[in-house]
């Protein structure tokens, strides 16, 4: 059996390889083939996306994708590696920090989950086109909110503590955000929306803190504060 160390890293939005945007947009698409019944977007839609498209989802200070990563353990140590008699490889590990970012440009560490984070001047920019809801729950404590969108980790790669690891990091990088930015007001909301009969993420939501909002069906909206 594979073994594999894993990592939650954020795709750095400059500078910005097409590598990124091509692994990016499989993931995604990947993502809507395997479990449409999670997303309100479809296959259908993002597989119109132009080049442009995809890389303008990523290449954007003001929306941060996070990427899990998996990289196989050797089965066999190198040569030259000192044995040591303590460590065991007979289970998968989660790194507890982010790897450096240059594990998205191994070609042998596998893209396996993501989770995006849309910020407050995302989306003003976009408000007028927001769906209603969206607009609602954005502002939930009367100021614009950090929203959660497009979590997924592979099946294969699941209840191994990748989801638990892409909702910390993107949550600890908002309260890094908010710590830095120079509003006085440092409270503020990281929301999202998850349908109701999605129980196994739900779950996994109420065990990082979030709270229930309010029931929209077929949605939940749940929501946890920062500070
Ligand atoms: C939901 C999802 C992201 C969870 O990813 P994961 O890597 O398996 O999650 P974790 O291993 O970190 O699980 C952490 C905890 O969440 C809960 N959990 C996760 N999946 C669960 C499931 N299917 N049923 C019940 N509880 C679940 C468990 O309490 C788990 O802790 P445990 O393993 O100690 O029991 C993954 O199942 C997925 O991608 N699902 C399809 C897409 C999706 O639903 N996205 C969310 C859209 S809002």
């Amino acid at each position: 059996m594979v073994e594999y160390t894993y990592n939650v890293v954020p795709i750095p939005f400059s500078p910005l390889p097409q590598s990124h945007v091509d692994k990016h947009a499989s993931l995604r698409l990947l993502a809507l083939r395997t479990n449409p019944e999670c997303f309100l977007s479809t296959l259908e839609d993002e597989s119109r996306l132009s080049p442009e498209q995809w890389r303008g989802r990523i290449d954007t200070e003001d929306r941060v994708t996070f990427i899990a990563v998996a990289s196989e353990i050797p089965k066999y140590a190198p040569f030259d590696a000192p044995l040591d008699p303590t460590s065991s490889s007979s289970s998968s590990s989660l790194a507890d920090t982010s790897g450096p970012s240059t594990l998205l440009d191994d070609d042998t560490a596998k893209w396996v989950g993501l989770v995006t984070v849309l910020t407050p001047e995302f989306l003003q920019k976009r408000w007028d086109d927001l769906p209603r809801k969206f607009r609602k729950f954005a502002m939930r404590s009367g100021k614009p909110a950090h929203v959660l969108v497009s979590m997924w980790v592979h099946p294969e790669h699941r209840h191994k503590g990748l989801g638990r690891l892409l909702i910390s990091q993107a949550v600890d990088w908002v309260k890094n955000r908010v710590e830095k930015s120079s509003v006085e007001d440092k409270r503020g909301d990281v929301v999202l929306e998850v349908f109701e009969q999605n129980t196994g993420a739900i779950v996994l939501y109420r065990a990082m803190g979030f709270e229930d909002i309010e029931e929209v069906p077929p949605s939940i909206w749940m929501g946890r504060k920062i500070a």
